[in-house]
């Protein structure tokens, strides 16, 4: 038996509720006969009396999504075809909701604009998301560590042997130089073999340092900004343990780069850690980091992370791109360290820089993608 239109319409709004999906028609100027499904009113908690109003989303927007999507609709309303936008939406009773609305765009009779259109609330999904970003995050800094352990291991292993070798040749010839008729063919025999091991030394560390460049490098052609906005959430999550503000300031139509994209997002994922611990220590709220992609003066694109937190010390600056050296007493002191190398295998450097009036500011270049001919 096939469903009465009673019952389809329950069937649909069931299915709504299961996909957290609603269903919206409004129309631009707006004429009063707008709609939202049931859904709809339940994932953004409005009450069920109040006139579907696009402006009514408007003002529930995310102060910091707000501009953004204003733009995306001002572009759209001039034209038809299809928007897409995810933006996070602010109950009233102050939960956020990260909604992604999907829109049809036509022109109804006299002219006004007909959006058709679909609102998903994809919070949950975002939120196992950002999880699992951030055990992601942290297996490869647990990686990095046991790579790094491992190495060092490695290096002591390795460079005992021809450092010993090399210790007991020199004492060899300082006991043949001390004789009243040296052994000159010995001498200059041990002083080879010094040659030799030392030789041998400097080899293992080569292929050391070697290992750490070129480790899993997957290099390709992205936007800077892109590398930003894959790791907003996660530096979302220090803005607030920090309670801080994040400030972006990215630069539009750069140049593209030619970068390990994961790894780039480390060095930021670093930066603003260091950034928001730096607040957590002092206890102070109100602090501001902010994100910055430019075009420097050759043509190459700059990216820094500044905050208006206490800075480095004196003593300190000189040392923190030391592996090992924290001020923190859980740190592990790797953090620019590891930066550092990353930046280094780019061709690039993490340079430090004080914060005027206060606070640090580090900033690095990438190198931009060869030019398509
Ligand atoms: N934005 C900052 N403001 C103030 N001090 C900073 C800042 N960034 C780094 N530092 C100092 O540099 C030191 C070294 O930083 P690094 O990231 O290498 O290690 P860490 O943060 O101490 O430990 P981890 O290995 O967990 O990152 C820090 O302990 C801190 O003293
Ligand atoms: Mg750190």
């Amino acid at each position: 038996m096939s469903p009465t239109p009673a019952d389809a319409q329950d069937l649909l709004r069931e299915a709504q509720e299961i996909a957290q999906l609603g269903n919206t028609e409004f129309f631009v100027p707006d004429n009063g006969v707008n709609y939202w499904s049931p859904q709809v009113y339940r994932m953004l908690g409005i009450e069920p009396a109040e006139r579907p109003s696009h402006a009514r989303i408007f003002a529930g927007l995310h102060p910091e999504d707000r501009d953004r999507c204003l733009i995306a609709w001002s572009r759209a309303i001039r034209g038809t075809g299809r928007l897409e936008l995810s933006y996070r939406f602010v109950r009233a009773d102050g939960v956020i909701r990260h909604i992604e609305a999907r829109y049809r765009l036509s022109r109804a009779e006299g002219g006004s604009l007909r959006a058709v259109g679909t609102l998903h609330d994809v919070t949950e999904r975002k939120a196992a998301e950002d999880a699992a970003r951030r055990a992601q995050a942290r297996l490869s800094e647990v990686g990095r560590l046991a790579t790094l352990g491992e190495i060092a291991a490695g290096i002591s292993h390795e460079l005992n042997q021809p450092l010993a070798a090399i210790t007991n040749y020199a004492r060899a010839c300082e006991r043949l130089l001390a004789a009243p008729h040296p052994d000159m063919p010995e001498v200059s025999s041990a002083l080879r073999e010094i040659t030799a091991q030392a030789m041998r030394a400097g080899e293992i560390i080569h292929r050391l340092r070697g290992m750490v460049r070129h480790r899993e490098t997957h290099r390709t052609v992205l936007a800077p900004n892109d590398l930003v906005r894959d790791v907003m959430s996660l530096l979302e999550m220090d803005a607030r343990a920090s309670r801080s503000t994040l400030r972006y300031d990215l630069a539009p139509d750069l140049p593209r780069v030619l970068v390990d994209g994961v790894q780039i997002e480390q060095v930021i994922v670093n930066l603003v850690h260091n950034a928001a611990e730096a607040f957590i220590s002092t206890g102070e709220t109100g602090g501001e980091i902010v994100i910055r992609t430019a075009i420097g003066e050759s043509g190459q694109v700059e990216v820094s992370v500044a905050d208006n937190g206490p800075g480095l010390a004196a003593g300190v600056e000189a040392r923190v791109f030391e592996p090992f050296f924290t001020t923190k007493p859980e740190g592990t002191g790797l953090g620019l360290a590891i930066s550092r190398s990353i930046l280094e295998a780019h061709r690039s450097q993490l340079a430090y820089l004080p914060n005027a009036p206060h606070g640090a500011r580090f900033a690095f270049t990438l190198p931009p993608a060869p030019e398509l001919s």
